[in-house]
Protein backbone atom coordinates (compact mmCIF):
# COMPACT_ATOMS: atom_id res chain seq x y z
CA UNK A 1 0.00 0.00 0.00
CA UNK A 2 1.27 3.58 -0.80
CA UNK A 3 2.00 5.60 2.48
CA UNK A 4 1.18 8.69 1.13
CA UNK A 5 -2.18 10.67 2.31
CA UNK A 6 -4.45 10.50 -0.67
CA UNK A 7 -6.01 14.65 -0.99
CA UNK A 8 -8.57 16.00 -3.46
CA UNK A 9 -5.36 17.23 -5.89
CA UNK A 10 -4.60 13.19 -6.27
CA UNK A 11 -8.28 12.22 -6.57
CA UNK A 12 -8.71 14.62 -9.75
CA UNK A 13 -4.72 13.54 -11.25
CA UNK A 14 -6.15 9.56 -10.98
CA UNK A 15 -9.76 11.55 -13.58
CA UNK A 16 -6.60 13.10 -15.61
CA UNK A 17 -4.55 9.87 -15.97
CA UNK A 18 -7.49 7.81 -16.50
CA UNK A 19 -6.77 5.54 -12.60
CA UNK A 20 -9.44 4.26 -11.41
CA UNK A 21 -10.07 4.98 -8.05
CA UNK A 22 -11.42 2.97 -5.46
CA UNK A 23 -14.33 4.04 -2.94
CA UNK A 24 -15.65 1.58 0.02
CA UNK A 25 -17.82 3.10 2.80
CA UNK A 26 -17.09 2.54 6.60
CA UNK A 27 -18.98 3.17 10.09
CA UNK A 28 -16.01 2.05 12.98
CA UNK A 29 -12.23 1.73 13.83
CA UNK A 30 -11.49 -1.59 13.14
CA UNK A 31 -13.12 -1.96 9.61
CA UNK A 32 -11.83 1.36 9.04
CA UNK A 33 -8.55 0.27 9.38
CA UNK A 34 -8.69 -2.67 7.13
CA UNK A 35 -9.86 -0.64 4.36
CA UNK A 36 -7.38 1.80 4.92
CA UNK A 37 -4.24 -0.92 4.79
CA UNK A 38 -6.12 -2.27 1.71
CA UNK A 39 -4.72 0.74 0.45
CA UNK A 40 -8.76 2.43 -1.04
CA UNK A 41 -8.63 5.79 -1.95
CA UNK A 42 -11.40 7.44 -0.47
CA UNK A 43 -13.23 6.02 2.91
CA UNK A 44 -17.25 7.55 3.07
CA UNK A 45 -18.83 7.17 6.37
CA UNK A 46 -22.16 7.24 4.62
CA UNK A 47 -25.57 7.72 6.03
CA UNK A 48 -26.35 3.79 5.24
CA UNK A 49 -25.24 3.77 8.59
CA UNK A 50 -29.03 4.21 9.48
CA UNK A 51 -30.15 1.20 7.47
CA UNK A 52 -26.64 -1.43 7.61
CA UNK A 53 -25.79 -0.93 11.42
CA UNK A 54 -28.82 1.26 13.00
CA UNK A 55 -31.36 -1.22 11.02
CA UNK A 56 -33.47 1.32 10.14
CA UNK A 57 -35.73 1.36 6.63
CA UNK A 58 -33.91 4.40 5.50
CA UNK A 59 -31.44 7.20 5.79
CA UNK A 60 -33.80 9.82 6.75
CA UNK A 61 -33.54 9.08 10.71
CA UNK A 62 -29.81 9.46 11.02
CA UNK A 63 -28.16 12.60 13.01
CA UNK A 64 -25.36 14.70 13.12
CA UNK A 65 -24.71 13.62 16.46
CA UNK A 66 -24.41 9.97 15.07
CA UNK A 67 -22.59 11.36 12.09
CA UNK A 68 -20.15 12.89 13.77
CA UNK A 69 -19.43 9.82 16.14
CA UNK A 70 -19.14 7.53 13.73
CA UNK A 71 -16.79 9.61 11.47
CA UNK A 72 -14.45 10.27 14.78
CA UNK A 73 -13.66 6.42 14.56
CA UNK A 74 -13.29 6.39 10.74
CA UNK A 75 -10.57 9.32 11.05
CA UNK A 76 -8.67 7.83 13.80
CA UNK A 77 -8.17 4.49 11.42
CA UNK A 78 -7.44 5.87 8.45
CA UNK A 79 -3.23 7.01 7.43
CA UNK A 80 -4.27 7.08 4.02
CA UNK A 81 -7.81 7.26 2.86
CA UNK A 82 -9.57 10.25 2.07
CA UNK A 83 -11.90 10.73 4.25
CA UNK A 84 -15.47 11.99 3.18
CA UNK A 85 -18.33 12.67 5.60
CA UNK A 86 -22.12 12.29 4.66
CA UNK A 87 -23.94 15.27 5.50
CA UNK A 88 -27.28 13.42 6.82
CA UNK A 89 -31.03 14.20 5.98
CA UNK A 90 -31.86 18.12 7.76
CA UNK A 91 -28.19 19.02 8.33
CA UNK A 92 -27.94 21.11 4.27
CA UNK A 93 -31.70 21.51 3.35
CA UNK A 94 -32.60 24.44 5.75
CA UNK A 95 -30.03 27.31 4.52
CA UNK A 96 -26.67 27.67 3.66
CA UNK A 97 -25.65 28.89 7.23
CA UNK A 98 -26.70 25.48 8.44
CA UNK A 99 -24.72 23.67 5.56
CA UNK A 100 -21.61 25.48 6.64
CA UNK A 101 -22.11 25.41 10.44
CA UNK A 102 -22.41 21.64 10.12
CA UNK A 103 -20.27 20.73 7.38
CA UNK A 104 -17.63 23.02 9.45
CA UNK A 105 -18.20 20.07 12.70
CA UNK A 106 -17.41 17.22 10.33
CA UNK A 107 -13.86 19.04 9.34
CA UNK A 108 -13.34 20.45 13.16
CA UNK A 109 -15.10 17.79 15.41
CA UNK A 110 -14.67 14.62 12.74
CA UNK A 111 -11.21 15.48 11.33
CA UNK A 112 -13.17 14.72 8.41
CA UNK A 113 -11.22 16.29 4.67
CA UNK A 114 -14.69 16.76 2.78
CA UNK A 115 -18.36 16.08 3.27
CA UNK A 116 -20.80 14.43 0.90
CA UNK A 117 -24.48 15.86 0.13
CA UNK A 118 -27.13 14.86 -2.02
CA UNK A 119 -29.23 16.94 -4.69
CA UNK A 120 -28.70 18.92 -7.68
CA UNK A 121 -29.85 22.45 -8.94
CA UNK A 122 -30.68 22.79 -5.07
CA UNK A 123 -28.04 22.20 -3.30
CA UNK A 124 -25.68 24.21 -5.94
CA UNK A 125 -25.14 27.60 -3.58
CA UNK A 126 -24.53 25.05 -0.14
CA UNK A 127 -21.93 23.65 -2.72
CA UNK A 128 -20.20 27.46 -3.92
CA UNK A 129 -20.73 28.35 -0.58
CA UNK A 130 -18.70 25.45 1.06
CA UNK A 131 -15.83 25.43 -2.01
CA UNK A 132 -15.24 29.61 -0.74
CA UNK A 133 -14.45 28.72 2.93
CA UNK A 134 -12.54 25.42 1.70
CA UNK A 135 -14.40 22.39 2.67
CA UNK A 136 -14.14 19.91 -0.03
CA UNK A 137 -17.83 19.30 -1.40
CA UNK A 138 -18.44 15.67 -3.20
CA UNK A 139 -21.41 15.82 -5.15
CA UNK A 140 -24.59 13.06 -5.31
CA UNK A 141 -27.07 12.90 -8.01
CA UNK A 142 -29.39 10.45 -9.20
CA UNK A 143 -31.04 7.65 -7.18
CA UNK A 144 -30.48 9.69 -4.22
CA UNK A 145 -31.86 7.68 -0.79
CA UNK A 146 -32.68 10.81 1.20
CA UNK A 147 -35.74 11.67 -1.29
CA UNK A 148 -36.98 8.12 -1.10
CA UNK A 149 -40.52 9.46 -0.53
CA UNK A 150 -40.62 11.83 -3.42
CA UNK A 151 -39.07 8.52 -5.91
CA UNK A 152 -41.77 6.32 -4.16
CA UNK A 153 -38.81 4.13 -3.61
CA UNK A 154 -35.33 3.42 -4.32
CA UNK A 155 -35.47 3.34 -8.29
CA UNK A 156 -33.34 3.88 -11.16
CA UNK A 157 -33.20 7.91 -12.56
CA UNK A 158 -32.98 8.76 -15.45
CA UNK A 159 -33.85 6.46 -17.91
CA UNK A 160 -36.54 9.00 -19.50
CA UNK A 161 -34.73 12.02 -21.65
CA UNK A 162 -35.99 14.54 -19.76
CA UNK A 163 -34.72 13.34 -16.39
CA UNK A 164 -31.32 12.58 -18.01
CA UNK A 165 -30.85 15.82 -19.47
CA UNK A 166 -31.57 17.47 -16.03
CA UNK A 167 -28.90 15.18 -14.57
CA UNK A 168 -26.32 16.27 -16.67
CA UNK A 169 -26.65 19.70 -16.16
CA UNK A 170 -26.59 19.33 -12.14
CA UNK A 171 -23.53 17.64 -12.86
CA UNK A 172 -22.07 20.53 -14.64
CA UNK A 173 -24.01 23.19 -12.67
CA UNK A 174 -22.24 21.30 -9.17
CA UNK A 175 -18.92 20.95 -10.57
CA UNK A 176 -18.92 24.91 -12.13
CA UNK A 177 -19.91 25.28 -8.24
CA UNK A 178 -16.86 23.67 -7.32
CA UNK A 179 -17.33 20.48 -6.02
CA UNK A 180 -14.25 18.04 -6.20
CA UNK A 181 -16.24 14.87 -6.90
CA UNK A 182 -19.62 13.34 -7.89
CA UNK A 183 -21.25 10.70 -6.84
CA UNK A 184 -23.57 8.81 -9.57
CA UNK A 185 -26.19 6.52 -8.10
CA UNK A 186 -28.51 3.95 -10.19
CA UNK A 187 -28.47 5.81 -13.49
CA UNK A 188 -28.37 4.25 -16.21
CA UNK A 189 -24.64 3.10 -17.71
CA UNK A 190 -24.71 5.77 -20.91
CA UNK A 191 -25.88 8.49 -18.80
CA UNK A 192 -23.07 7.43 -16.24
CA UNK A 193 -20.53 7.50 -19.19
CA UNK A 194 -21.90 11.14 -21.10
CA UNK A 195 -21.86 12.49 -17.22
CA UNK A 196 -18.07 11.20 -16.83
CA UNK A 197 -17.32 12.24 -20.70
CA UNK A 198 -18.82 15.60 -19.63
CA UNK A 199 -16.90 16.72 -16.39
CA UNK A 200 -13.41 17.33 -15.50
CA UNK A 201 -13.87 15.81 -11.26
CA UNK A 202 -14.03 12.28 -11.21
CA UNK A 203 -17.66 10.59 -10.74
CA UNK A 204 -17.71 7.87 -8.46
CA UNK A 205 -20.83 5.34 -9.59
CA UNK A 206 -22.94 2.90 -7.39
CA UNK A 207 -25.27 1.27 -9.59
CA UNK A 208 -24.40 3.29 -12.42
CA UNK A 209 -22.10 1.04 -14.49
CA UNK A 210 -18.17 0.42 -15.71
CA UNK A 211 -18.11 4.12 -16.94
CA UNK A 212 -17.34 6.17 -14.17
CA UNK A 213 -13.95 7.32 -12.51
CA UNK A 214 -14.32 5.36 -9.52
CA UNK A 215 -16.74 2.54 -7.64
CA UNK A 216 -18.40 3.23 -4.50
CA UNK A 217 -20.21 0.20 -2.46
CA UNK A 218 -21.33 -0.27 0.85
CA UNK A 219 -19.02 -2.09 2.94
CA UNK A 220 -21.45 -4.39 4.45
CA UNK A 221 -22.69 -5.00 1.70
CA UNK A 222 -19.24 -6.45 -0.42
CA UNK A 223 -19.04 -8.51 2.92
CA UNK A 224 -22.57 -10.27 2.87
CA UNK A 225 -23.13 -8.81 6.33
CA UNK A 226 -26.53 -7.16 5.22
CA UNK A 227 -28.70 -9.37 3.47
CA UNK A 228 -32.00 -7.71 3.83
CA UNK A 229 -32.13 -7.11 -0.03
CA UNK A 230 -29.46 -8.15 -2.63
CA UNK A 231 -29.28 -4.91 -5.53
CA UNK A 232 -28.04 -6.20 -8.76
CA UNK A 233 -25.08 -3.65 -8.79
CA UNK A 234 -23.99 -5.40 -5.51
CA UNK A 235 -20.91 -7.92 -5.66
CA UNK A 236 -20.73 -10.28 -2.92
CA UNK A 237 -16.65 -10.15 -1.56
CA UNK A 238 -16.94 -12.24 0.83
CA UNK A 239 -19.76 -13.89 2.92
CA UNK A 240 -19.12 -12.89 6.51
CA UNK A 241 -22.88 -13.43 7.84
CA UNK A 242 -22.25 -17.38 7.05
CA UNK A 243 -18.60 -17.16 9.02
CA UNK A 244 -20.06 -14.96 11.94
CA UNK A 245 -22.70 -16.87 12.31
CA UNK A 246 -21.02 -20.10 12.36
CA UNK A 247 -18.48 -18.82 15.05
CA UNK A 248 -21.27 -17.74 17.29
CA UNK A 249 -23.04 -21.20 17.08
CA UNK A 250 -19.84 -23.23 17.92
CA UNK A 251 -19.31 -20.61 20.70
CA UNK A 252 -22.50 -21.36 22.53
CA UNK A 253 -22.30 -25.07 21.70
CA UNK A 254 -18.73 -25.16 23.72
CA UNK A 255 -19.88 -23.12 26.58
CA UNK A 256 -22.78 -25.31 27.01
CA UNK A 257 -20.62 -28.69 26.67
CA UNK A 258 -17.96 -27.50 29.00
CA UNK A 259 -15.47 -27.63 26.22
CA UNK A 260 -14.89 -23.53 26.79
CA UNK A 261 -12.89 -22.90 28.29
CA UNK A 262 -10.53 -25.17 29.37
CA UNK A 263 -7.81 -24.89 32.49
CA UNK A 264 -5.09 -23.59 30.27
CA UNK A 265 -7.75 -21.10 29.16
CA UNK A 266 -7.49 -19.65 32.54
CA UNK A 267 -4.90 -17.73 35.02
CA UNK A 268 -2.84 -20.00 37.65
O1 LIG B 1 -24.51 6.73 2.40
C1 LIG B 1 -23.84 6.07 1.59
O2 LIG B 1 -23.26 5.04 1.91
C2 LIG B 1 -23.77 6.57 0.23
C3 LIG B 1 -23.17 5.70 -0.81
C4 LIG B 1 -24.10 4.60 -1.14
C5 LIG B 1 -22.76 6.46 -2.01
O3 LIG B 1 -24.23 7.65 -0.03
Amino acid sequence: MANSRITVPVLRKKKAEGEKITVLTAYDYPFAKLIDEAGMDVILVGDTLGIVVQGEESTLPVTMDQMLYHTQMVTRAAKHALVVADMPFMSYQSSVEETIKNAGRFVQEGRAAAVKFEGGAAVVDRVEALSRYDIPVMAHIGLTPQSVHRMGGYKVQGRESEMAKQLLNDAKSLESAGAFSIVLEGIPNTLAAEITNALEIPTIGIGAGPHCDGQVLVMHDLLGLFTRFHPKFVRRYADLTAIASDAFTRYKSDVLSGKFPTEEEGYE
